[in-house]
């Protein structure tokens, strides 16, 4: 059976997708990268934004008439958007055969076992799991067990992934946070954490099987906390395990219990895995990091000091209206000691405009905030009213879509300022870059790139493109590009380097290199290797 399998929205969900890959994979089902060459299509969906779900509803329109018009194609929606709708997406697109949160994928296999037994005439039966919106609790542990299950099956496939020198690991599922605008605590469930054995164990195996970068994902990733002595599997490993809530996070752990934090599971991660080159974390929640963890970063040279530390707003009425538990001032407290503690942290953020109720005031409060933080980027959002969510459910969305536009280019153009004064800073320095992308650019340009708009095109390795990478694919003829290594500083800058050929960039891919940096744009830095371009050192 040929599947067509595309992900939208967040790092979680490509994870997610690389997971289902791997195990269906095993299964014998093959990957295409054509949608119309598939006898199963199924969009890893995400529920943030109303803007996701469009894209989504209108590949499922597509598919949809091509089924009217004949075509025989199990159609599979997973993810939140199918969590957060369920039985009712069923009801509005007939075309749509199974529905599979992000809770439930282990289950996946099995759905579409049952559907292929049913031939197309008499599917009358579609299948569906959901199940994290009730934030179950009894059966919580078993389904996470299961999860678990998926996660620890993981079968690398080098086919399969876009970058193989990279991996994501996840180390917390779920949020407990409840910002009253989001969506992911009622679709991905209650906080659970994985065992901290299970998670170095993991990256051991992706670092030997040639992974040099790992990034651990959690939705608030610094608020793993994992009790030993606990949870046991049958047969007598440590279990997932539900987060201890945001009070009993603060509080120091009763005498004589085991306890390994954030902090202690990246050192742990670094002392053991040593042949990981790069370790990296998101997201961070702005209040929770403690010095052990600026002491952890500011002692093992393979983690990189980057932060996404989302601040979503700069005001503080706004702040306690999306219930994000901290002030302005708290989250410039944090910047502050990052920076005084890790002098070359790099800090990237999230912020929502148009969140209700959102005056003049307090959008120019956020423009405040911004100019006083070193921003390398902020993804910027469009306020998005979910249902399902305190937000919808108490607060009119009353900033009219012509204002939140307007507040939406002021920050991008404010953040274009913010991140070329921070890119400008790094000319003249040396800095580690690990490769992930073929490029080229017009002979005739100088100082190109991404940030310039269209001008650049990219081989990306492999299929799914990473919605926050800009890529542009505008075609140059070939004997008039001058061919480029790109990659990522530690600090997440995009670093492109001149070579010779496209083959001198290719062999360059999935190695960290010391790149001298020349000069700067808003997104993106120019250097050169000090030594032939094609000689990586590790
Ligand atoms: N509307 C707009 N942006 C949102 N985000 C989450 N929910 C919404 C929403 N309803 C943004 C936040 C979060 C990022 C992943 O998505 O900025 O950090
Ligand atoms: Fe959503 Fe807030 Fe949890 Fe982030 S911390 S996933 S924004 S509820």
């Amino acid at each position: 059976m040929r599947v067509f399998l595309e992900t939208f929205g967040c790092q979680m969900n490509e994870l997610d997708s690389e997971l289902v890959r791997g195990r269906l994979a095993s299964l014998g089902y093959r990957f295409v990268d054509d949608p119309d060459a598939a006898e199963i299509v199924l969009f890893n969906t995400c529920a943030v934004r109303d803007h996701a779900e469009q894209k989504v509803r209108s590949r499922v329109g597509i598919v949809g008439s091509q089924k009217r018009n004949g075509r025989e194609v199990i159609l599979g929606l997973l993810g939140c958007m199918a969590e957060r709708e369920g039985l009712e997406i069923l009801q509005k697109h007939p075309q749509v055969d199974l529905l599979c949160g992000p809770g439930e994928l282990d289950r996946l296999p099995m759905l579409l076992d049952n559907l292929r037994r049913t031939s197309a005439a008499d599917r009358s039966e579609r299948v569906a799991l959901a199940g994290n919106r009730s934030r179950r609790t009894a059966t919580l542990a078993a389904a996470e067990d299961a999860l678990e299950t998926l996660d620890l099956s993981r079968s690398f496939d080098p086919e399969g992934t876009r970058r193989p020198w990279s991996a994501y690991v996840r180390i917390t599922r779920g949020c407990n946070k409840f910002c009253t605008y989001c969506v992911v605590p009622a679709t991905r469930g209650a906080e659970v954490h994985r065992p901290p054995d299970a998670i170095v164990e993991e990256c051991r195996q992706l670092v030997d099987r040639g992974v040099i970068e790992i990034t651990l994902l959690g939705q608030t990733v610094n608020h793993y906390r994992y009790t030993h002595g606990t949870a046991l599997t049958l047969d007598g490993r440590e279990a997932p395990q539900v987060g201890p809530g945001l009070a009993a996070f603060r509080k120091a752990p009763p005498a004589g219990q085991r306890i390994t934090t954030f902090a202690m599971l990246l050192a742990r991660i670094h002392e053991e895995v040593p042949g990981l080159e790069r370790l990296r974390f998101v997201t961070s929640y702005p209040r929770d990091l403690g010095e052990d963890v600026f002491d952890v970063l500011a002692t093992c040279p393979r983690i990189c000091r980057y932060l996404h530390m989302p601040v979503q707003s700069g005001s503080d009425r706004i702040l306690k209206a999306m219930n994000r538990g901290y002030t302005v001032g708290e989250y410039l407290e944090t910047v502050d000691r990052a920076i005084e503690r890790l002098p070359d942290v790099s800090i990237a953020g999230d912020i929502i405009v148009g969140f209700p109720t959102e005056t003049d005031e307090d959008f120019a409060a956020t423009e405040r905030l911004m100019r006083r933080v070193p921003f390398k980027n902020n993804f910027i959002f469009k306020y998005s009213p979910r249902p399902g969510t305190t937000a919808f459910d108490r607060l009119p969305d009353d900033v009219p879509d012509e204002l939140k536009r307007y507040r939406n280019n002021r920050l991008l153009a404010l953040q274009a300022e913010i991140s070329r004064d921070v890119h400008a800073k790094e000319a003249g320095r040396s800095l580690g870059v690990l490769f992930d992308r073929v490029g080229s650019v017009p002979i005739e340009r100088r100082a190109p790139g991404p940030a310039s708009g269209g001008t650049v095109e990219l081989r990306v390795a492999g299929r799914s493109s990473d919605s926050r990478t800009p890529e542009f694919q505008t075609p140059v003829p070939s004997d008039r590009r001058r061919w480029q290594a790109l990659g990522r500083t530690g600090g997440d800058l995009i670093v492109a380097v001149d070579v010779e050929s496209p083959e001198a960039a290719e062999s360059l891919l999935g190695t960290v290199a010391t790149v001298h940096i020349d000069s700067a744009e808003s997104l993106l830095l120019h250097g050169h290797l000090p030594t032939p371009a094609t000689t990586p050192i590790r």
